[in-house]
């Protein structure tokens, strides 16, 4: 498939997307948006791909955040469309995806592109990157799933603040909050980032869509996170996977999944 503004990477089990509009620091239009949605439904159909990366081009920035220019005029009804139909594609899409995503974050990621590292599985950071939210200071609030996940991210109270300054903090202090979960020089990013990467592919990928499953389930309303996990730990016992985790244990090997 041929993008505009993304660039796509497969190497052996990994996929590396990186947002590629550097001219205006990779920050979120619609087009780049539906072509993320198109290229992460690729990925996740692909079996061959067993962890998928996203980062942002060039050395400054991550994403800088939706971009300003196409909704400065929008009206009331054109704001929540679109934010509901970003977040249905690209934000709950990535959250919910059975492939792990991981968020390389290379710089800035304000507003929209902090949204979409912390809709990723977790995130790596380099020690140059900046990140915050800074919608209030648009006289706007996030839009893509910034109000519901930074505070499970990092509590209601820093959520808050962070918030209403529309400050930035350091790839340190997110670290320190639980924003990422690493942080490395700008040249070891993907170097870590991938060796990350590596680890997961070992594991059985059928396994790690059923907890991602489980763990999302804690955040969803209503749903009952326990009764989730009972079922999808009961689901895994019919799995090959599960036949070949077991029996490479008892035979003191390692698993092929
Ligand atoms: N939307 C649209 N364009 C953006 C953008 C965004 N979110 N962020 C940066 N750009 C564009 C700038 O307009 C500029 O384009 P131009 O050269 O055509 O004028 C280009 O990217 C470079 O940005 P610039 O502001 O000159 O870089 P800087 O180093 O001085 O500042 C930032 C970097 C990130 C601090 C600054 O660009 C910024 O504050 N961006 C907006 C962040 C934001 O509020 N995001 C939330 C949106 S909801």
């Amino acid at each position: 498939m041929n993008f505009e503004n993304i660039l796509v990477q497969k190497k052996e089990r990994l996929a590396l997307i990186t947002i590629h509009r550097p001219k205006k620091l990779n920050a979120l239009n619609k087009a780049t948006i539906s072509e993320l949605n198109a290229v992460f439904e690729e990925l996740e159909e692909d079996e061959n791909i067993r962890v998928i990366i996203i980062t942002g081009s060039g050395e400054k920035a991550f994403v800088a955040g939706a971009d300003i220019s196409e909704f400065a005029h929008f009206s009331i009804e054109e704001g929540s469309d679109l934010a509901r139909a970003a977040q249905e594609i690209l934000f709950d899409y990535i959250e919910n995806l059975s492939t792990p995503v991981i968020a390389a974050i290379n710089g800035f990621a304000l507003g929209g592109g902090l949204e979409l590292a912390m809709s990723c599985h977790f995130r790596v950071a380099s020690e140059t990157a900046k990140m915050g939210l800074p919608e209030v200071s648009l006289g706007v609030i996030p839009g893509y799933g910034g109000t519901q996940r930074l505070p499970q991210l990092v509590g209601k109270g820093k959520a808050m603040e962070m918030i209403m300054t529309a400050g930035m903090i350091s790839a340190k202090e997110a670290k320190a909050v639980g924003l990422v979960n690493y942080v490395t020089t700008l040249e070891e990013l993907l170097p870590f980032t991938e060796k990350i990467a590596h680890k997961i592919t070992r594991n059985s990928s059928l396994a790690i869509s059923a907890a991602i499953r489980a763990i999302n389930a804690s955040f969803e309303d209503g749903v009952n996170g326990y009764e989730v996990e009972i079922q999808e730990f009961g689901d895994c016992f019919n799995t090959e996977d599960f036949k070949e985790g077991t029996a490479a244990f008892l035979e003191k090997r390692k698993p092929s999944f």
